[in-house]
């Protein structure tokens, strides 16, 4: 008994340690120098602004900059990536219909196309933070959920138990329905501006969100229905993500550094293999793949079914009966879901391979100062800077490179300024993922309406990082007590990126 207690303890230290059975002790050796955090800020590291590795552009900068192929993609890798890229940006349509190849489409839906929320492959926005110049901003979600009842006799707070679907309109609010159905609702968010003074005499002004739904087409919400918005985050390299060693993920969750940073995986079903799995996409880590949440966005965003999610009726409940009257979309001759396998295959390929751009300046004075206060602020507690991925990801071009994501890929509590309530597998209503940060500085050159964190209220970097709380709290006070002119060394450094 006692031997066995002692095997386990000795197999968890070497997983806490970041074994990776993917390396040879040489190549661990090799992977622990070169992941080091950077010590010298002279002068960039090498390979710092290939952040993806071999897989990184250097291509012109402009509003496509997000929309191109990995750099090491193989003339058949183009070839698919191209065909994802059709179905990415296709307008899927209601059945019947007379282009049956793409239709099925609903019966309720946010969006007709993925590209219509990741806009141009980067993040989408919000309504606007002017009341009186509002657009129809399709790309921010309202995930609903409502606090499972503790059982009897059980000491489980509500944030430690699986959060339910609301009974009569799912687990997400679709604000379009196919003609003769009525939709869900409509979003509304109401902005207060919140003044955050900063040291050396400047202020920042925050825009505190508060949620409404008008026009609810099938009734009252649950009572206790919490809202969690999200807004569509870039596409850029996220099969490179997929392909960092679990390890080195888990590594980062078990050490505590005594800085009150303690990341936290969010374990969650594989659909492919019924295993519980690592989560790492998403604002929570919901989702373990690009194709599991690939194939959920056809259906919760788009009403399609695939072989992952196979209801043709997306997120219509027992409680919308009118719903599942609808017709679909599946064709007997093309397979037995709206979007057969084969073309999921293109879709999850192209989401796995679109590009990271080179970094911009990373040799620039400013630019190394910002990184140097990215350091000591600690926000690579979180936004950890580098990792060099599994020797044996499924895909070639995603094998053994040195990548820069700026994230952990885990779960924290950042405070109750950016709290939802609203729990996702291990995840509570305050924690998020932190999410990566290459390729943030050319957001608005993509889409110049974008904004940032989860539900899009920062409408610039500087209100991002002011908006952390909880486990970030001290990094963002450390901001706070900048001088201007550190504070603006900061931002040019995210800015390169
Ligand atoms: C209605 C808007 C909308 C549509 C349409 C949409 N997405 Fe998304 N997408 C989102 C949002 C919002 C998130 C974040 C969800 C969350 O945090 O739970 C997301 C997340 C993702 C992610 C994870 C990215 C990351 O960094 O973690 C992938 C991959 C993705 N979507 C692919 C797709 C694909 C493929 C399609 C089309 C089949 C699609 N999306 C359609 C809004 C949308
Ligand atoms: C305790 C972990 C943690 C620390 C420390 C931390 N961050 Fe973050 N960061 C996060 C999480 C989690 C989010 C997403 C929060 C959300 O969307 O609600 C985030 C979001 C961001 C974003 C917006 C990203 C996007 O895609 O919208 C920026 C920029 C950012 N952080 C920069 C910084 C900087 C600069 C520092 C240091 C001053 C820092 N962070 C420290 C966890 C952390």
């Amino acid at each position: 008994m006692r031997r066995r207690v002692l095997w386990l303890l000795a197999a968890l230290a070497s997983a806490g340690a970041g074994a990776r059975s993917d390396l040879s002790d040489d190549d661990l050796e090799r992977v622990r120098s070169i992941t080091a955090p950077a010590a010298d800020f002279s002068a960039a590291e090498p390979f710092e602004t290939m952040q993806a590795g071999a897989a990184t552009i250097k291509k012109l900068i402009n509003a496509d900059i997000f929309s191109h192929a990995s750099g090491n993609l193989s003339f058949e890798g183009r070839q698919q990536f191209l065909v994802g890229n059709g179905l990415f940006r296709k307008d899927w349509v209601s059945a019947p219909s007379s282009t049956q190849a793409s239709d099925g489409l609903g019966p309720l839906f946010n969006a007709r196309s993925c590209q219509a929320c990741h806009v141009k492959d980067g993040r989408g926005s919000v309504p606007g933070f002017d009341p009186l110049e509002r657009t129809d901003a399709v790309a921010l979600l309202l995930r609903l959920a409502v606090p499972a009842a503790a059982p009897a006799g059980t000491a489980l707070s509500a944030a430690e138990l699986a959060a339910l679907p609301d009974p009569v309109y799912g687990s997400q609010l679709q604000n379009f329905s196919v003609a003769g159905l009525p939709s869900e609702g409509r979003v509304e968010v109401d902005y207060t501006p919140v003044t955050v003074p900063l040291a050396g005499g400047e202020t920042a002004t925050l825009m505190r969100p508060a949620y409404r739904i008008e026009d609810l087409g099938y009734g009252p919400l649950h009572p206790e229905v919490q809202i969690s918005p999200r807004l569509a985050p870039p596409m850029i390299g996220l099969g490179l993500l997929e392909a960092i060693h679990e390890d080195d993920i888990l590594a980062n969750a078990a050490q505590d550094k005594g800085d009150g940073i303690r990341g936290k995986p969010n374990w969650v079903q594989d659909l492919r293999t019924g295993r519980q799995v690592l989560g790492r996409f998403n604002w929570k880590a919901g989702q373990p793949t690009v194709e599991q949440q690939s194939a959920s966005a056809f259906s919760n965003d788009m009403g399609l079914s695939s072989p992952l999610f196979p209801s043709h009726y997306g997120d219509c409940t027992a409680a919308q009966p009118s719903c599942a009257e609808m017709p679909h979309g599946a064709q007997p001759h093309l397979g037995e879901h709206e979007v057969p396998g084969r073309l999921m295959d293109f879709v999850t390929f192209y989401s796995k391979n679109l590009a990271v751009p080179q970094r911009r300046d990373a040799d620039d004075a400013r630019v190394l100062a910002g990184k140097k206060l990215f350091y000591e602020a600690n926000c690579i507690g979180c936004h950890v800077p580098k990792y060099v991925t599994r020797r044996d990801a499924k895909q070639p071009e995603h094998q053994f490179q040195l990548i820069w994501p700026y994230t952990d890929l885990l779960l924290h509590d950042m405070g109750d300024g950016l709290a939802d309530g609203v729990s996702e597998g291990q995840a509570s209503g305050r924690q998020w993922r932190t999410p990566p940060l290459w390729g943030i500085g050319l957001t608005a050159q993509v889409n110049p309406n974008a904004t940032y964190l989860h539900d899009g209220r920062a409408r610039n970097l500087l209100e991002a990082i002011l908006w952390h709380g909880g486990e970030a709290q001290a990094a963002r006070d450390r901001v706070v007590e900048m001088t201007p002119a550190e504070r603006a060394d900061l931002i040019r450094f995210l800015e390169s990126l």
